[in-house]
């Protein structure tokens, strides 16, 4: 696998100010007061999530809990909740939680007329360029990723004069921007898929170098891979995955793709986040340990108590910026709205829309 790069480094493709509050008016601020009423309402709610929030925080996430829900019923929204977010935001408010394939699929099949994105914002993107007369909103613009920062239109346009008629696949951890420049995207549970789909020798993978080489150990096809990496994920070593399993040879180590190839091989499954929920769902193992960001571990703790999980913790700095505050504030003044040029979000539509149509 051959690896390539440039020196530009782009930013998160900025949001423009919002036009959705006018568009849709400003709300008051619910009160957020910690009620007998509140506490009524919520407890079906912290039934989920008390093995993981102790009863004294409670009283702190349940009046957002409760003036989100009900806000979410006045604005007829939907709140979008990728696997890392946290339990009260995964547990409590969301209405749909995926992996980034599942949130895209359903950003494009949705009839509500808000999507709030808890996620980051190439996510927020993808469901904008799935629903492009929808009003997408994210908590908070600044959400970013290493990886969707790592590449710009400019860069792939400059790999497809660099390697002329080689087709270039995107990784949905990329800007609208980029995916308006490539042939078709895909995520970390499709990506094998959609590189043998092509039907060529050699494929250019962008931005994440470690997905890329994942790949390449599991096919033919001669992957060229894009420098970028995950600033979660890349920390992980087979050298500190390997001492867990020494102290208990029966522990189930799971990891995501996007973690370096050598980390993947002392693993025993490999798989997006949906994946490895799935996996722990159905072999119920005694003991695992989740290869990836930290919050997907509590979220699945509270949905298996039999399984014990072994928790080294990565947090997603971006990840963490949405919070219960922030999407309160979002659907009470319709900010941040993300705005994408409706012709570059044409094209990038064609390369997400491929990826989907493959199943
Ligand atoms: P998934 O598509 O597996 O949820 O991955 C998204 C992501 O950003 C992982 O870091
Ligand atoms: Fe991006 Fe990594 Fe955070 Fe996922 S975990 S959003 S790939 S920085």
């Amino acid at each position: 696998m051959q690896v390539v790069s440039s020196s530009q480094i782009s930013g998160a493709s900025p949001v423009q100010p919002s036009l959705a509050a006018l568009r849709h008016g400003v709300l008051p601020m619910p009160n957020l007061a910690w009620t007998p009423e509140v506490a009524r309402e919520t407890a079906h709610l912290y039934e989920k999530v008390k093995s993981i929030i102790p009863p004294i925080e409670w009283p702190f996430h349940a009046p957002y809990v409760k003036a989100i829900n009900d806000l979410k019923k006045e604005r007829n929204a939907v709140i979008l909740a990728h696997n890392y977010q946290t339990p009260e935001i995964y547990n409590c408010v969301a209405d749909v939680v995926g992996d980034s394939l599942q949130l895209a699929r359903i950003a494009g099949e949705s009839d509500a007329q808000v999507i709030v994105q808890g996620g980051v914002h190439f996510m927020a993107e993808t469901s904008k360029i799935l629903s492009p007369d929808k009003t997408v909103l994210i908590p908070d613009s600044q959400a970013g990723c290493s990886l969707a920062s790592s590449i710009t239109g400019a860069d792939v346009r400059a790999l497809r004069r660099q390697y002329p008629g080689v087709p270039i696949v995107a990784y949905v951890n990329t800007s609208a921007e980029v995916k308006a420049e490539v042939d078709i995207c895909c995520t970390s549970s499709n990506a094998l898929k959609v590189v043998e789909s092509l039907g060529e020798d050699t494929v250019i993978m962008v931005p994440d170098r470690f997905l890329a080489a994942n790949v390449a150990r599991q096919t033919k096809v001669k992957i060229i891979a894009w420098h970028g990496a995950c600033e979660v994920h890349e920390r992980f070593t087979a050298e500190e995955l390997l001492r867990y399993r020494e102290d208990d040879p029966s522990i189930k180590l799971v990891a995501h793709p996007e973690c370096p190839p050598e980390v993947v091989e002392v693993c025993d499954f490999s798989g997006s986040t949906a994946a490895m929920i799935d996996y722990v769902k159905t072999r119920q193992p005694r003991r695992v340990l989740l290869v990836t960001e930290c919050s997907m571990a509590d979220n699945v703790a509270a949905e298996n108590p039999g399984v014990d999980f072994v928790r080294p913790c990565n947090l997603c700095p971006h990840m963490k910026r949405i919070t219960l505050p922030k999407i309160l504030d979002s659907l009470v003044h319709m900010r941040e709205e993300v705005v994408i040029d409706p012709i570059l979000a044409a094209r990038a539509r064609r390369s997400v829309e491929r990826m989907i149509e493959l199943k």
